[in-house]
């Protein structure tokens, strides 16, 4: 036998010891103690330790930004800051077509019509998103269609999509939900197999990569967000990307009132609608810089949802996120199930317990799926109608849409906001309150 352990020999063997040295809820079970009483009773809190302080931007941001006072021009085209973004871009996603834009919505938007959405396609997508996944494809008058997701990482089932597809079917957008890839090379397979285009929405996934390799480099356009809460920010905007000669050159244009800049001839080359989607320099200074960020902070996230799995696996009421073994997952946030049918008490309650225990972690995500949103339940995108569907464009019906698999997870799942600040005892910490409140409650 090897003297080494392999990895998960030692992952087994390291939470092992998490679990009889630091959870003594867990180590109680073991022996048959009483488990630790809740902080929520009077108890001793779990979490011990402070969050570590989050210092986002610095010095290299302040550089770039002090350069870019001394410039003529803050306009993006040919713009010094926006050249040193797109390139530091292509550093980590090897993209040929790069355009920065104003926000991951608009980076969608563009991709949505770079792709050649029209009136009544469809575009498949998950149902668990930020509504900047879907609203380009409305504008673009094409028709969203909501697939169920896998139960244990959020994102679309391969199968479920398999089954939306129809033949008015032109796109997928895969949304990399909380920074966890999806099945990528089931997702492309199908997208061949029904020449349909793959658009990866990255706008949670900064530094996620898929069996090693980015996020963003499987499908043929790639769409990411830099809005304030992002892995790296600039406070708004976004970035897409294409390798595709079919779609790469379209993404400008989507993003500059339909220009083709480059002709020299802005007004005389427009063939295209687009609307203004630009970046300015200011918002690509700070993004430049930012990006030299990213390898640290996806590796430090990596790391850190990686010891919360280890530390919450194991327990018959906690099902933590599944991130393939050759994956990154870059945790935009820590999502993880609460399995009900194993628990006494509801999912508010499981909250303040946690959160008494000094562990910030939040009941659900976003609390209805996109297809429940009012907007939609009433079909009343443009003035309170939908044009296409008055055509007859489509029969689209979201009052009909259902997604089992997605709405079990909206009403089990538990939202740690966690950040590269953190220090890994923390999280342990954080894994031994959740440890602690789901021994308390679980059902024998
Ligand atoms: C998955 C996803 N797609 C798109 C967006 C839209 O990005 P933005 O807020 O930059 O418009 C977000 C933002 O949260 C998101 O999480």
């Amino acid at each position: 036998m090897s003297p080494y352990l392999s990895r998960r020999d030692f992952l087994a063997a390291s939470s092992a010891a998490v679990v009889a040295t630091q959870l003594p809820a867990a180590s109680a079970a073991a022996t048959g103690a009483a488990p630790a009483k809740l902080a929520l009773q009077g108890g001793e809190k779990a979490v011990k330790s402070g969050a570590g302080k989050l210092v986002r931007w610095g010095d290299p941001e302040r550089q770039r930004l002090s350069a870019m006072i001394d410039q003529p021009s803050l306009f993006f085209y040919k713009g010094p800051q926006t050249l040193a973004l797109i390139e530091r871009f292509r550093q980590h996603h090897p993209l040929k077509h790069v355009m920065t834009c104003s926000s991951g919505t608009a980076a969608l938007h563009i991709a949505v019509a770079a792709a050649g959405i029209g009136p009544g396609d469809e575009v498949i997508t998950t149902p668990i998103t930020d509504p900047g996944t879907i609203i380009g494809v409305l504008y673009q008058q094409g028709v969203p269609v909501f697939a169920d997701l896998e139960a244990d990482t959020a994102n679309l089932s391969v199968d479920a999509v398999a089954r939306a597809i129809t033949p008015r079917t032109k796109a997928i957008i895969a949304v990399h939900l909380t920074g966890n890839p999806c099945d990528l090379d089931g997702l492309r397979q199908l997208a061949d197999q029904h020449k349909l285009v793959l658009i990866e929405d990255c706008a949670q996934s900064w530094g996620a990569k898929f069996r090693g390799q980015p996020v963003g480099t499987f499908g043929h356009i790639a769409c990411f967000s830099l809005q304030n809460s992002k892995q790296i920010t600039c406070g708004d905007g976004g970035v897409v990307a294409s390798n595709d000669e079919r779609f790469g050159p379209r993404l400008a244009r989507y993003a500059d009132k339909g220009m083709v800049r480059e002709s020299g001839k802005p007004f005389e080359s427009t063939e295209t609608l687009g609307t203004n989607y630009r970046m300015s320099e200011p918002q690509a200074a700070v993004a430049a810089a930012q990006l030299d960020r990213l390898e640290a902070i996806a590796e430090k996230r990596s790391q850190l949802g990686r010891a919360l799995t280890e530390g919450i696996s194991g327990l018959s009421a906690i099902v933590p996120p599944r991130v393939r073994a050759d994956d990154r997952c870059t945790y935009w946030f820590y999502l993880f199930m609460l399995k009900p049918e194993r628990l006494r008490c509801k999912r508010p309650e499981f909250a303040k317990a946690l959160t008494a225990e000094g562990a910030p972690i939040a009941a659900g995500y976003i609390p209805i799926p996109i297809y429940g949103m009012p907007v939609f339940q009433r079909h009343a995108f443009f003035a309170g109608r939908w044009p296409i569907k008055e055509m007859g464009l489509t029969k689209m019906d979201y009052t009909k849409t259902t997604c089992p698999v997605s709405d079990a997870i909206i009403a089990n799942c538990m939202r740690f906001t966690l950040h590269e600040a953190m220090s890994e005892t923390y999280v342990r910490e954080i894994a031994s309150a959740i440890r602690k409140v789901a021994q308390h409650y679980t059902t024998t």
